[in-house]
C-alpha cells in the first residue's frame, strides 16, 4: 500500500532523474518557435534576478547617481518588459493548444499563480524607485488595499516594499516557476489536438 514515504520516494526519484532534465529526444510538434516562449520567459526571469542582485547590492538610490548602476537598472527594467511580453505570448500558446490536458492541470495552475505573483513583484519594484510617480502610486494603491482589509501591507513604507520586492516576492516567484518547470519536465509538452478526421461530404454538382 502506498504511504507518503513511498509516494515521496517515487516522485523524488522522478524529479532527480537525469532522464527528466536531460532527455535525448524531443517531440516533433514541440520544435517550433511557439514552444520556445516559456523558455524565453524563464530566460528573461534569469536576467531579472541577476540584474536585481546587482541593484540590491548597491542600495536603493545608487541607480540615480552611478552610471554603471543606472545601466543595470535599465537592463532590469527592460527584462521586466520582456518577461511579461513573453509570458503573455506563452499564455496564449498554452491556452490555444489546451496545454492543461493529459494530467497537466497542476502545470497550468502553477503558471497562473506565477502570473498572479509576478504582478505585485513588478508593482513593488515601481514603488521603491522613490520618484514622484512611485510615491503617487503607493498612496493611491494604499487606499485600495485598506479598502480590502489588507492594511498591514503599507505601500508608502519603502523599507517594507524593499523587503517585499527584493526578498519575499522574487523568492516566492522563483519557487513557483521552479515547480512549474519541474512539472513540465515530468509531464512533457502537450501533444496537439487531434485533427478533425471527419471530412465534409462533397455535394454533387450538376
Ligand atoms: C511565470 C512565467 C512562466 C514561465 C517561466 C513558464 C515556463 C514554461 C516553460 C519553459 C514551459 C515548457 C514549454 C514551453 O516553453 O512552451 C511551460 C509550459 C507550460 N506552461 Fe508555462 N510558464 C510561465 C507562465 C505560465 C502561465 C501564466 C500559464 C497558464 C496560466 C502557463 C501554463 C503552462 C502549461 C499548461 C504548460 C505545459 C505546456 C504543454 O504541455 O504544452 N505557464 N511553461
Amino acid at each position: 500500500m502506498a504511504n507518503w514515504t513511498t509516494t515521496a520516494k517515487r516522485q523524488l526519484g522522478e524529479i532527480m532523474s537525469v532522464q527528466t532534465w536531460l532527455p535525448d529526444t524531443m517531440p516533433e510538434y514541440a520544435q517550433g518557435f511557439m514552444y520556445m516562449l516559456g523558455s524565453l520567459t524563464a530566460s528573461s526571469f534569469v536576467v531579472l534576478i541577476l540584474s536585481g542582485i546587482v541593484l540590491a547590492a548597491n542600495g536603493p538610490a545608487a541607480w540615480s547617481y552611478n552610471p554603471a548602476v543606472k545601466f543595470v537598472a535599465a537592463v532590469h527594467f527592460w527584462s521586466v518588459q520582456a518577461f511579461f511580453f513573453f509570458m503573455m505570448l506563452h499564455l496564449w500558446r498554452v491556452f490555444f493548444t489546451g496545454a492543461w490536458r493529459g494530467g497537466r492541470g497542476m502545470t497550468w495552475v502553477l503558471g497562473a499563480v506565477a502570473f498572479i505573483v509576478a504582478i505585485p513583484t513588478a508593482f513593488t519594484g515601481f514603488l521603491i524607485n522613490g520618484d514622484l510617480y512611485s510615491q503617487w502610486n503607493a498612496v493611491q494603491a494604499k487606499d485600495g488595499l485598506n479598502a480590502l482589509g489588507l492594511g498591514w501591507v503599507n505601500l508608502p513604507n519603502a523599507g517594507q516594499m524593499f523587503g517585499m520586492h527584493v526578498v519575499v516576492l522574487p523568492l516566492t516567484l522563483t519557487l513557483i516557476i521552479g515547480a512549474h518547470i519541474t512539472r513540465v519536465r515530468l509531464k512533457s509538452v502537450v501533444p496537439p489536438y487531434p485533427e478533425n478526421v471527419s471530412t465534409p461530404v462533397k455535394e454533387d454538382t450538376p
